[in-house]
């Protein structure tokens, strides 16, 4: 995080906090995040799209994706910068109006959402309902028609780019769960337009916007520039047909981060130039001359929040291990793991760790960071280079986890997920409680 510095003792501290004392006083595993980072992520991703939507004579809305991690204080962190809340289940709308974000700045997505989540989107006045598939055409309409209201919506629509890591790739077919396809491999129209048509029949649905998100972790803005060129299409074969000019474009996040040291991210002024030049090229192709392009809105989730966030462990055993190839790796247990970081078992994601709690001389060894899980792919760091001395005590942080750490964390072998203590000027504050055994143990019936 932005604010971490080694103090003259070679220990650790962020936002004025040192992890010695945090981990001291409240113990380990905890998640850190340094608050002043992610406001100012936040305000990055703001500033970035506004100026270049500024340029192109349209506006932007930057919604904070939920997803990543969210809680009431994290919601009034992105509030206070001007961002607006995208959530994606009832515990995240739930928590976004516990936050008193204004129900119109509050985004709902979901390809399966239940009867209660677009219940209280309804009842609460959220922004808007980012549908996903004909049937929940339907059903929202048929759900605002009982209540008396009228749904703000949007129409996810998949437009064949496929994006994340370093590359992405276009193409005409699709076999995943999310949106209606652009694609129309019969001639007809496609799924995507089909299912705008049926919004607009419908006088109890706004329509909004159409919305793209093609993947997580893009390094290369390329492929959000060819998503913009494919919604804006779908933008005016709408208008051929109905006379409607869909007033929105969301174009999603995905934005990555650097997980390891010398990675670059991308940066949100890139990321904001490849989409706005794409919009206005696509609307200069596409003969629409002087009218205004649409206003822009992105959901950046991992990009805020990631950065931000380092998980604190204490070391416990140390044990070298010969490899196949006759080397030695030290396998460096900690006390969380896969329960609190599923990401390197699920994805082979890789992190960085460093110890925390002292400086050492000793030279460096080949590690392993590994937790107390009973599973051999418990892994936190695959391969990272720690001092030899490393030993039981130190406490060792593993960077980058404040983006689907906390958020998929699980409870596996009844290990209690860790607590979120932010930190800023100093000041430690505890935003979501450690859980505990009795917790756990509460949920059994018995
Ligand atoms: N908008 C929509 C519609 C999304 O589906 C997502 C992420 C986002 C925004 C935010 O994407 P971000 O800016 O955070 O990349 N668990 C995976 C990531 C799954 C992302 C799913 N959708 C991971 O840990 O890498």
């Amino acid at each position: 995080p932005a604010t971490a510095r080694r103090t003259s003792d070679g220990s650790v501290e962020i936002g004025g906090v040192a992890l010695t004392e945090l981990a001291a006083s409240g113990g380990t595993p905890v998640y850190v995040l340094d608050e002043l980072d992610a406001r100012e992520r936040a305000r990055a991703y703001r500033d970035a799209f506004a100026a270049a939507c500024a340029e192109a004579g349209t506006e932007v809305d930057v919604y904070y994706a939920g997803k990543a991690f969210l809680s009431v204080a994290v919601a009034r962190w992105m509030t206070a910068e001007g961002l607006r809340i995208d959530t994606a289940s009832l515990g995240e709308l739930t928590t976004a109006l516990r936050a008193d974000v204004a129900p119109r700045d509050i985004g709902l997505h979901g390809n399966n959402k239940s009867e209660p989540e677009i219940d209280l989107a309804l009842r609460s006045g959220i922004g808007r309902l980012v549908l996903d598939s004909l049937p929940e055409v339907t059903r929202v309409a048929d759900a605002a028609r009982a209540l008396g209201v009228r749904a703000p919506v949007m129409v996810r629509v998949t437009t064949g780019v496929h994006a994340g890591g370093h590359e992405y790739i276009s193409t005409a077919h699709e076999d995943q769960k999310f949106g209606l396809s652009l694609a129309a491999p019969d001639g007809g129209d496609s799924p995507a337009l089909v299912a705008v048509l049926a919004v607009l029949e419908r006088p109890e649905l706004e329509l909004l916007g159409l919305h793209s998100h093609i993947g997580s972790q893009i390094l290369d803005p390329a492929g959000f520039g060819v998503a913009a060129r494919a919604v804006m299409g779908l933008r005016a074969a709408v208008a051929r047909r109905t006379g409607v000019l869909v007033p929105e474009l969301d174009l999603g996040g995905g934005f990555g981060v650097a997980y390891l040291p010398g990675e670059v991210p991308l940066d949100p002024d890139r990321a904001a130039k490849e989409m706005v030049s794409a919009l206005a090229d696509a609307a200069r192709e596409l003969g629409e001359g002087d009218a205004p392009l649409p206003r822009l809105s992105i959901e950046p989730g991992r990009s805020v929040i990631g950065p931000a966030g380092v998980t604190l462990y204490t070391v416990g055993t140390v044990k070298p291990v010969r490899t196949e190839d006759g080397s030695t790796r030290t396998y460096v247990s900690v006390d969380g793991g896969m329960s609190d970081n599923i990401r390197p078992a699920l994805y082979g994601a890789s992190y960085h760790a460093e110890i925390v709690s002292r400086s050492s001389t000793a030279p460096a060894v080949r590690c392993r960071v590994v937790g107390k899980h009973c599973e051999s792919g418990d892994i936190v760091v695959h391969d990272v280079a720690l001092p030899g001395d490393v030993a039981a005590g130190d406490l060792l942080a593993v960077a980058v986890t404040g983006a689907y750490g906390r958020s998929m964390a699980s409870t596996y072998n009844l290990v209690p997920r860790p607590g979120v203590v932010a930190v800023a000027g100093g000041v430690a504050t505890p935003i979501v409680r450690r859980e505990s055994v009795a917790d756990l143990l509460a949920l059994d019936l018995g």
